[in-house]
């Protein structure tokens, strides 16, 4: 499919480099953007860019930073990286997250605190640390990751999960109003059950639950998600903030 070029003379700045995270990656570099793509594994980092070399990706455009989201200072750094070596942050995105789901009564207190620093703390923490630079530009786009799992109780979500994607919702929200004056916006992506290996963590008498039903017949594709990404992120979305983007085959309704 022949590409737009809409993120040309662009720089993004990418957390998570999983499937969502690499889908969208290749999107960014596809279309021109300089991108700058941050998760808290070496190995994860090492994998984008050979898989992404391996397609054929501009690879000169694109840095690889370890970063840790539930520390603000690595968040930092990743700013700095950005404005040292392409000047701006025009779009930020956050695809790292975890799962670890459990019946409230079984869940440790660990579990509850790490999906939620990770999820909605570390996504805080990487707004915080981009918006001084998108202010300076009067100009930003900002894509948060949610989940269906953060919309309505679903079958074998965990409320730490559920609480950390509703979290980014109301972040969405809260962002886009506060925001708004320098022309920086800020939307969500909220999406259903997806093909990859956040699926395949689990079981799969889970999995057959958390797929029953979908009116579309199907999951989803990471790169449903990276076509979404990309809109939100372009100028095509220029008026748009605030919103939740629920895409999820007809699940929700
Ligand atoms: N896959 C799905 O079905 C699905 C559905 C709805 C929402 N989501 C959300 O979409 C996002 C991306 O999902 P995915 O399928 O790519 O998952 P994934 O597990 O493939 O990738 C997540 C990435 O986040 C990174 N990460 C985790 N903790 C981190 C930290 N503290 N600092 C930096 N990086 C960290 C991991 O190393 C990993 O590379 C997640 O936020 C997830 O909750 C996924």
């Amino acid at each position: 499919m022949k590409r737009m070029n809409r993120f040309e003379g662009k720089t993004v700045v990418l957390t998570g480099g999983g499937d969502m995270g690499l889908a969208a990656a290749e999107r960014f570099l596809e279309e021109g953007a300089n991108l700058v793509l941050a998760d808290y594994s070496r190995e994860v980092l090492d994998f984008c860019a050979a898989a992404l070399r391996h397609k054929g990706a501009e690879l000169s455009r694109m840095r690889t930073v370890l970063c840790d989201v539930r520390r603000i200072e690595d968040c930092r750094r990743v700013a700095e990286l950005a404005k040292e070596e392409f000047d701006r942050v025009d779009v930020l995105v956050t695809t790292a997250g975890i799962l670890k789901h459990s019946p409230v009564e079984e869940m440790a207190e660990e579990d509850w605190q790490n999906v939620l620093d990770i999820n909605l703390t570390g996504t805080f923490h990487c707004v915080k640390a981009m918006v001084p630079v998108m202010k300076t530009q009067r100009y930003g786009r900002i894509v948060l990751i949610s989940s269906l799992g953060g919309r309505k109780g679903r079958p074998g979500v965990a409320v730490n999960y559920a609480a950390s994607k509703a979290g980014v919702v109301g972040l969405t929200m809260a962002l886009a109003e506060e925001l708004g004056a320098w022309n920086i916006t800020v939307n969500s992506i909220a999406p259903g059950p997806l093909r990859g290996k956040m699926a395949e963590s689990q079981s799969p008498e889970t999995r057959a639950r958390l797929n029953a039903g979908i009116p579309l017949g199907r999951i989803g594709e990471v790169c449903e998600i990276a076509n979404a990404i990309a809109f939100l992120a372009s100028d095509e979305s220029a008026w748009t903030t605030g919103e939740v983007l629920d895409i999820n085959g007809g699940l929700q309704y």
